[in-house]
């Protein structure tokens, strides 16, 4: 049985969210990965050429000042992610183009 090649529709930016206890004692990021689905939906950048791939996990190697997130390609990443944070990310960083300066605590060196 033949078993079809993995394909990836092209995508703009892929954020990742941790939902770990040990930088967010209440797991904060569990409801963050929940409320960037209908921001991402809000802002149209769900589907199509310049859509934002989402993804959670249990631990992005950080484990204190969370929750942590972290967005490529830019290789920016995030402290201290409140809701309101995340609305401010997803319309300023993800929609604009802009980093959300203030929050950034690590950036990937040599990043596009
Ligand atoms: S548990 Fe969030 S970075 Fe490790």
């Amino acid at each position: 049985m033949r078993i079809d090649r993995a394909q990836m529709e092209p995508y703009r930016r892929h954020v990742i969210v941790c939902t770990g206890g040990y930088c967010s004692a209440d797991r904060g990021g569990r409801a963050l990965y929940a409320l960037l689905a209908q921001l991402l939906q809000r802002e149209g950048l769900l589907f199509g050429p310049t859509r934002v791939k989402r993804s959670e996990t249990p631990c992005l190697g950080v484990c204190a000042g969370g929750p942590i997130l972290a967005v490529y390609p830019e290789g920016i990443w995030y402290e201290s992610v409140t809701p309101r944070l995340l609305e401010r990310i997803v319309t300023e960083h993800l929609r604009d183009g802009r980093i959300v300066e203030d929050a950034v605590f690590h950036r990937l060196a040599d990043a596009p």
